[in-house]
């Protein structure tokens, strides 16, 4: 793991202690995001800095969380998202994890305070070798490069998972939603950058469309929740344009003669329909 201080603010061995709970609520106030993102312990890929009240409440109302949902925090401090999800958003299942014992039992100890029962577990493990697949809600407060490092993971998860980061983004996978969240909390005013990405299904490559009338040929191109190809019948090939995913629904134009077909439908992996037409991967 790898540790770093900001020249000329922290003393270098700064970053081989643990922060305690105070210190990193004063960590909070006086860097912002991008200050403390090059604070780390020696040990833990990225030192604790909580997320304020009112940000976890519209993080977890951006990520629409109910009680269908099983929500993961991964590096979740002293647990107040995980806590808060099943608190006051009813969500079905919570799990915080954290590699620092000192964070699980605060998490404990705020749980124990809070009448959430067993629907929030807390467990002292490192988010890199831990499954956490089953989540339908995923909350970040970690750093760019963890978000970068985690990415893989996250698009390999079930399409139309909802991943909400705070601060960092995960560069050029854009944000499908982000809002600038204000909070007032212990004396300070300040705002915070909440995003917003749901995970895409996978469309790349080849597929037969039918419409009624027409079979085209798609070869799709995907970057994310975009992507651009072409749409070929016989010897002619047209753009496909505007197209989007948002999980697992699909939307995309077809220009015919000067005229914009609009396909949306919805994708199990292999078939996409919608209203008057269906989609098959080519294999
Ligand atoms: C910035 S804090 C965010 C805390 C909480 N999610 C919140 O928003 O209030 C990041 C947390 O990640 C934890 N952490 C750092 N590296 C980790 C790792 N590899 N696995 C699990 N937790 C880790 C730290 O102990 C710290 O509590």
């Amino acid at each position: 793991m790898d540790s770093a201080v900001i020249p000329g603010t922290m003393s270098p061995s700064f970053a081989n202690i643990r922060v305690p709970a105070a210190a990193a609520l004063l960590l909070s106030s006086i860097f912002a995001a991008q200050a403390w993102s090059e604070l780390s312990d020696e040990w833990l890929d990225v030192v604790y800095v909580p997320t304020p009240h009112q940000v976890v409440s519209r993080m977890l109302e951006i990520a629409k969380a109910g009680p269908d949902d099983i929500l993961y925090d991964l590096g979740s401090g002293d647990g107040r998202i995980a806590i808060a999800s099943v608190r006051d958003f009813k969500v079905r299942k919570a799990v915080g994890i954290d590699l620092d014992p000192q964070r699980i039992k605060e998490s404990l100890a705020n749980r124990a305070k809070t009448v959430v029962g067993d629907g929030v577990t807390f467990l002292e493990a490192d988010i890199f070798k831990t499954d956490f697949s089953e989540a339908t809600v995923v909350t970040l407060y970690l750093l760019n490069r963890l978000n970068i490092r985690l990415r893989p993971i996250l698009l390999g998860m079930r399409p139309g998972t909802r991943i909400v980061t705070q601060s960092f983004t995960m560069n050029e996978w854009e944000s499908d939603y982000s809002e600038k969240v204000e909070f007032e909390e212990n004396g300070t005013k300040g705002t915070r950058n909440v995003f917003l990405y749901i995970v895409p299904a996978h469309i790349d490559g080849n597929w037969t469309l039918d419409d009624g009338t027409k079979s085209w040929s798609l070869a799709i191109r995907q970057q994310f929740q975009r992507f651009e190809g072409t749409a070929t019948i016989g010897e002619r090939s047209v753009e496909i344009r505007s197209g989007r995913l948002s999980g697992a629904a699909i939307g995309f134009t077809i220009e015919i003669e000067g005229r914009q077909a609009r396909y949306e439908g919805k994708t199990d992996g292999n078939t996409i329909a919608g209203p008057g037409w269906t989609a098959k991967r080519k294999y």
